[in-house]
């Protein structure tokens, strides 16, 4: 279940393979708390797909009936699991392709003792598509997302069109979908994708002031330290 055949798929997937095996201090982590975390999906075909006939039920999931926020792409985990410590109202859902960040993720999110998040290793529009009910969600959470740089990568990118439409089907109307990325060029392609979707309003006309609920994470800091400014975006859903 290692492969991840890109022939399988209709798009070119945001993201490539890295090693998925763990080793040391991540496979005690997972060992130690991908039960109690970690959401067992059935899968289609590829390590990170899933079933389409798999639906979640976040209340049975996560034991209760409480608003939900997702992550798309939660890296080593630190944004969710600070989010799940400082809002233990909320449940939260992190997605990520990545094993070893999900067993960072673990740690960081027994560290801070919460019950209150779980994690899906999966392609996230696969998520988006069918796993998660529609309106299901109160919240999206995207930082940093792959930019991708180069013209010809550029359908690689996460936040096109269709991506904006799967956020918008899991999104509960007056929902937010929060973006941030430090790439000043991805940052104007998200304006305008989102500006010219039937689906969300931009409050703010444009960049949003920092959210002060995103943890600053390592990725952060060291676009921080290599001087590049941080563009933040805020979208209500219709
Ligand atoms: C640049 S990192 C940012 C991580 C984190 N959000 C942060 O701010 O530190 C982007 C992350 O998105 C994940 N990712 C990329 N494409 C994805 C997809 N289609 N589904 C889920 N995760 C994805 C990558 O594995 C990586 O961990």
């Amino acid at each position: 279940m290692d492969n991840e055949n890109p022939l399988y798929r209709e798009r070119p997937v945001s993201f490539v393979r890295r090693g998925s095996r763990l080793q040391g201090r991540r496979q005690q982590l997972w060992d130690d708390y991908a039960d109690r975390f970690v959401i067992d999906v059935p899968r289609d075909v590829g390590a990170t797909s899933i079933d389409p006939g798999f639906r979640l039920d976040p209340e049975q999931t996560f034991g209760r009936d409480a608003p939900l926020v997702i992550e798309i792409g939660t890296g080593l985990g630190e944004a969710i699991a600070a989010g799940a410590a400082a809002h233990p109202e909320k449940n939260f859902l992190g997605i990520e392709v990545y094993r070893p960040g999900i067993a960072s993720l673990l740690g960081h999110a027994a560290q801070a003792n919460v019950s209150n998040v779980r994690a899906v290793l999966a392609n996230a529009p696969d998520v988006l598509e069918t796993m998660l009910p529609a309106s299901s969600v109160a919240e999206a959470w995207m930082f940093f997302p792959d930019p991708w740089h180069k013209k010809r990568h550029h359908k690689r990118r996460l936040v096109q069109p269709y991506f904006v439409d799967l956020v918008a089907r899991v999104l509960r109307p007056g929902g937010t979908w929060r973006l941030a990325t430090d790439w000043q060029e991805y940052a104007e392609h998200m304006l305008d994708v989102t500006d010219a979707s039937e689906h969300f309003t931009n409050p703010n006309d444009g960049y949003a002031q920092r959210f002060d609920g995103r943890t600053l994470t390592s990725f952060e800091k060291k676009a921080g330290q290599a001087g590049r400014a941080i563009f933040d975006i805020e979208l209500t859903r219709r």
